[in-house]
């Protein structure tokens, strides 16, 4: 029996990654205090469930989310292509994959410099513009290129406020209200736009939300005559929580088909980041001290805010259990706390918990989207290490 199902709560379930590869990660942990640690086959498979969706055509995996180049070289083998946000992220995938991976990205910066730009169309990549500032400009640079444009769909939605992108009190895309001037625009540069593009949010549970943003999508794709591709974005949820319904892929599918035979003239393209690599990754963390204060009872690990900062910035909910006592019944309430000076450095609030002790290793489940690559050196403390099995 495992732990928790004594509180009322549903149990990990028994194929969870890290339960099934528990002794494997007690012993990286015996080598590393801290360490992020990558399952490939579960990237692997997570991607195969996406790219076997027969109504897309491609799946750009948003490197932003995991930059490993383990992970990298995985979801290309899989065929994923890449949504790059910087000239750091596509100089960083080409050294991941060299050779391989020309042709097989998008760069999609936001509000970066004009130099960013020349660099892009000079590299031949694929271009995302999501605001009509460049036309305006810096027409020069886009005239005889192919462009993706990134359209504000007004539809969508997030897992907190500071991932919605949609909406006016969001800076990303060009609004439904600017398409004319957009038009405009485009055949001034002597441009011409081969593929409409939103990304709409992340963390969204309900497939519905990509069927309105294809709906808002067509429309401003039918303004041009040689768009030939609708990248829908990513934002596919992952359950944070046991009890939490998983984000219905299937189902995505269907509608997606569906709208697919009403436009069969666009290609679909999706942009998954955490749903490819989230649930994935663990980060790995030792017992450091215990603390009561009044009815507050702190556990404080080896790592904190500096390597995995989604809780502090999102209130984010990550699982976290005792991987070395993780049979045992949980009798305790404990807030797992870091070693950061900050009164926000919690990775967990009031987590029922076995009695634990200095030097248990601690696990932090759905680390691997969004971790390590926000992590920081904040208070001079190590990043972790990545490791991948
Ligand atoms: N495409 C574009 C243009 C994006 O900006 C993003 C994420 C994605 C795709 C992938 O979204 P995903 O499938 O991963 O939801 N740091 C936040 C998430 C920020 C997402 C930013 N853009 C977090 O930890 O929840």
């Amino acid at each position: 029996m495992h732990r928790c199902a004594g509180l009322g709560m549903p149990e990990i379930q028994q194929d969870t990654w890290w339960l099934l590869k528990r002794e494997k990660l007690l012993q990286i942990a015996e080598q590393h205090l801290n360490a992020y640690v990558y399952d490939l086959e579960s990237i692997e498979k997570a991607a195969i469930d996406i790219l076997s969706m027969s109504a897309v055509s491609r799946v750009l995996y948003a490197m932003k989310a995991n930059f490993n180049a383990d992970v990298l070289r995985t979801l290309a083998d899989a065929g994923a292509d890449f949504d790059c946000v910087s000239p750091g992220e596509v100089n960083h995938l080409r050294d991941a994959l060299p050779d391989r991976a020309k042709g097989r990205i998008l760069f999609t910066p936001n509000f970066a410099p004009r130099d960013e730009y020349e660099w892009g169309v000079r590299e031949g990549l694929r271009v995302t513009l999501d605001n009509l500032y460049p036309l305006k400009e810096w027409p020069q640079i886009f005239a005889g290129q192919e462009l993706f444009i990134r359209i504000d769909p007004n539809r969508g939605g997030g897992h907190h406020e500071h991932v919605v992108t949609v909406g006016n009190r969001s800076k990303f895309g060009v609004s439904l209200a600017e398409l004319d001037e957009l038009q405009r625009l485009v055949q001034a540069a002597g441009a011409k736009v081969t593929g409409i593009h939103a990304h709409s949010g992340s963390g969204i549970e309900d497939a519905e939300n990509w069927h309105a943003v294809a709906k808002a999508l067509v429309n401003a794709a039918d303004r041009f005559t040689d768009v030939k591709v609708l990248d829908l974005g990513g934002g596919f949820s992952v359950p944070a929580k046991r009890q939490e319904t998983r984000f219905d892929l299937h189902y995505l599918g269907q509608i997606l088909s569906e709208f697919r035979k009403q436009h069969p003239k666009y290609e679909l393209w999706l942009e998954p980041g955490r749903y490819l690599v989230s649930e994935a990754g663990v980060l790995l963390t030792h017992v450091t001290q215990l603390k009561g204060k009044a009815e507050m009872r702190y556990l404080g690990v080896s790592t904190g805010m500096n390597s995995l900062i989604r809780p502090a910035l999102y209130d984010a909910f990550h699982e976290i259990v005792n991987l070395t006592r993780f049979d045992d019944a949980p009798t305790e309430t404990m807030t797992i706390v870091g070693p950061i000076c900050e009164s926000g450095d919690k990775l967990g609030k009031d987590r029922p918990f076995p009695p634990s002790r200095e030097n248990d290793v601690v696990l932090i489940a759905n680390a691997g989207a969004y971790g390590r690559v926000m992590s920081s050196s904040y208070n001079l403390r190590d990043i972790p290490p990545e490791i991948s099995i």
